[in-house]
């Protein structure tokens, strides 16, 4: 069954009818989802989530355009979420200079001190990177030596996504890549190997077409995974079960 490796069901968006859309999946054909905090007051939202629904699982951290509210004392407290079994991943963690929300400078330190976390708790990372690919590989080559997980959203070059691959991280593909402008991303879906890559929604947001610019959820992931089948030139099932057992190695599930 489709796994959907990031996901925000906290977000608002989802509040007239999370319950009731959550509990379509399964007969949708979604079998497991990530749900994935993004503040630092959705951390604790998530876990209990991930309580509350048995096919669904945590990744906590602070996303770096939010990393402006973090203090030590918060820090401390967003480790003992990690308490929790159903806590998967450390993330969404990375760099944002898109956005640009916080200096260059915190959003490393940031970002540092929540790969060390990883370390500490023997988890993988949810990696957002925009605008920032040399810094966030060298901060991943230099401070999260020896960790392993996604690069959410994978947004740059088919060279430097084998060079993840080769590091041993799984690469993020969701609706993105079924745009017709998407020509970069089509171009590292079809050369990283399906071995890597692992299907997500990163929802509310990137809806998959036809269904670009509505309220995306894991459902619309077959538009996503079709479009990898085309792509690879193997049936839609295959990209499933390949993808699903992928992000059950990259979750340790
Ligand atoms: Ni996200």
């Amino acid at each position: 069954m489709i796994f959907d490796t990031h996901a925000h069901y906290d977000d608002e968006q989802f509040d007239t009818d999370r319950d009731e859309l959550l509990n379509t999946m399964a007969e949708n054909g979604v079998g497991t989802i990530v749900n994935v905090s993004a503040a630092y007051e959705s951390c604790e939202r998530v876990v209990r989530m991930a309580q509350r629904y048995p096919f669904m699982y945590a990744a906590v951290g602070v996303h770096p355009d939010e990393v402006g509210s973090l203090d030590d004392e918060k820090f401390d407290g967003l480790k003992k979420l990690f308490k929790n079994d159903k806590v998967v991943a450390v993330g969404e963690i990375g760099l944002d200079y898109y956005w640009d929300n916080e200096s260059h400078k915190l959003q490393k330190e940031w970002f540092i001190r929540q790969l060390e976390l990883a370390r500490e708790l023997n988890l993988p990372i949810n990696v957002h990177s925009r605008e920032a690919a040399q810094d966030t590989m060298q901060v991943i080559k230099e401070y999260g030596k020896g960790l392993d997980g996604v690069i959410h959203c994978y947004s740059y070059s088919k060279e430097m996504a084998q060079e993840y691959v080769k590091m041993g991280f799984f690469i993020g593909i969701g609706g993105v890549v079924t745009f017709k402008n998407a020509r970069r991303l089509k171009e590292t879906a079809e050369t990283v190997p399906l071995s890597a890559i692992v299907l997500e929604t990163d929802c509310p947001y990137l809806a998959p077409e036809p269904y670009r610019g509505k309220r995306n959820d894991s459902s619309l992931i077959k538009y996503t995974a079709e479009k990898i089948a085309e792509m690879k030139g193997i049936t839609y099932e295959e990209v499933v079960r390949r993808t699903e057992e992928n992000a059950r190695k990259l979750y340790r599930l």
